[in-house]
């Protein structure tokens, strides 16, 4: 299978890009600006960063605000209704800044305008949306945005190519001291629930040297965090050229010389392995923490969102991880109010989360995503009552979290100071490195470093503490 962008096609976006930055400067007598958000996960958050490193080149400059912005693009998510309600929303909404503006572009892309059903109404209803493209063709970005300034069309682009791989371009990152890498796209695993393999297409891992140069470089920089992406981390490697285990790209990455620490998500239980939870525990620059979501505690509905997993097989890999590393802290994803799922099974997940004791959960309700198999199931459960259910689920989790925190008092933990704390002037906030949210007063100078911080007191959600300097 071929996936990696070919050098021809590399050299002719870099060509575009130059085009387009010859076409900005004949139209406008300053530099553009360009508002890009993406909604929903790091990874769209990571594709963001490459998308602003393409307009950069072309010659836009940024802008927080849609309301200064000459291009305006939202990289949008599909996980849930929710998430693409909210981009209908936010889409309609700049019908006021193209009145405003005629000259300007707007476009989107991501997951929600990869399905045919959601570029299809974007077509027919939100004529100000002049470029709409799907994740498989974000490396010809540049091509898209010649052709909407070139011909004054509106351009539309989301038939599924092969599942390409870029390397070499451009990338605008949105922090300076922490960085989001892709190791891997796509996924393979059908969780019967889930839209993601239908919208980001076949699961494919970037070969090694182009991920440990980016690290390379990074740290080289002062970088002080990567965080590993992908929807299955644990299967990264499979199809290379030459098959490499993820535990064996993390142990290759930890040998890399700087200060810095590595998170990666996301692990999914049925790929976890000794031999990764033995790399965590044996590697110094990793953090000791594993986001290993469960999604519920039954097995018989486990079966039904085809996890390939059993609850007993679970509880294992969390007593090897408990054995190995010790202090390891465990975060989970959790749907509630699956197709089917009674309280019977729902009392389950309770009963887990009890036992597993996560440090925190990422928690939902389930959302029917058309096109999946579950959406397909009956689902006889109504609202109020997953609602109900759901909310026992967030008062389980923060006793638990409270307890978690109660039990730092008095420790140090090495915090990495990521900026400014809401609300108290003065103070700064950043996670541990086994994820805690720890606020402390510090001087600003301190933002992008380390601070080994004694905890002095819990809060419901986060920990305070003073540094110990
Ligand atoms: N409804 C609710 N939650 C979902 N997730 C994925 N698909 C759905 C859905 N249809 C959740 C899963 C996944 C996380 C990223 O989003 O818990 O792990
Ligand atoms: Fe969705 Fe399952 Fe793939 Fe995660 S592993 S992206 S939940 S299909």
């Amino acid at each position: 299978m071929k996936t990696e962008l070919s050098q021809a096609e590399l050299s002719l976006q870099f060509e575009y890009m130059k085009r387009v930055r010859e076409l900005l400067a004949q139209r406008y007598d300053h530099p553009p600006l360009a508002h890009v958000h993406s909604y929903g996960c790091q990874a769209n958050v990571a594709e963001g960063e490459r998308i602003q490193g393409m307009l950069a080149q072309m010659g836009y400059g940024f802008t927080d605000s849609p309301d200064d912005a000459d291009f305006i693009l939202y990289n949008t998510c599909a996980i849930r209704k929710g998430a693409e309600d909210r981009v209908f929303g936010n889409v309609g909404a700049l019908q006021h800044n193209k009145r405003r503006r005629p000259d300007m572009i707007i476009a989107l892309c991501g997951c929600m305008t990869q399905q045919e059903q959601v570029a299809a109404r974007m077509k027919r209803s939100y004529p100000h949306v002049d470029l709409v493209f799907g994740t498989h063709a974000i490396h010809r970005f540049p091509q898209m945005v010649h052709e909407v300034l070139s011909s004054q069309k509106r351009v539309f682009h989301i038939e599924e190519t092969e599942n390409i791989i870029a390397e070499g371009l451009p990338i605008r990152r949105d922090g300076d001291f922490k960085a989001w890498i892709p190791i891997m796209y796509g996924c393979d695993n059908f969780c019967t629930y889930c839209i993601v393999p239908y919208v980001k297409g076949r699961e494919r891992s970037r070969r090694p040297g182009p991920i440990l140069n980016e690290v390379r470089e990074l740290a080289a920089k002062g970088y002080r965090e990567f965080t590993l992406l992908g929807q299955n981390v644990n299967s990264y490697g499979k199809g290379l050229d030459e098959p490499v285990s993820f535990a064996s790209l993390l142990r290759k990455i930890n040998e890399i010389e700087g200060d810095f620490r590595v998170r990666f998500m996301t692990s999914h239980p049925k790929d976890c392995t000794h031999e990764l939870i033995d790399a965590i525990a044996e590697c110094d620059k990793l953090c000791k923490h594993i986001h290993l979501p469960v999604q519920c505690g039954s097995d018989r509905i486990l079966k039904q969102m085809n996890r390939h997993y059993t609850l007993q097989q679970y509880r294992e890999l969390i007593d090897y991880a408990r054995k190995k590393i010790p202090g390891v802290s465990f975060t989970s994803d959790i749907i509630v109010g699956f197709p089917g799922e009674t309280y019977k099974d729902f009392c389950e997940t309770l009963a887990l989360i009890r036992e597993v004791e996560y440090d925190s959960l990422y928690t939902f309700i389930y959302s029917p995503r058309e096109g999946t198999r579950a959406a397909q199931m009956e689902d006889p459960m109504p609202g109020e009552e997953k609602s109900r259910w759901f909310q026992e689920l967030l008062e389980t989790q923060e006793q638990i979290g409270i307890r978690h925190n109660e039990a730092r008092v008095g420790k140090v933990l090495r915090v990495l100071a990521e900026g400014e704390a809401k609300n108290k002037s003065g103070w700064l906030t950043g996670h541990a490195d086994n994820s805690s949210i720890v606020n402390f007063p510090a001087d600003q100078d301190l933002i992008g470093s380390f601070v080994p911080v004694r905890i002095t007191r819990a809060l419901n959600w986060a920990v305070e503490g003073e540094p110990v300097l």
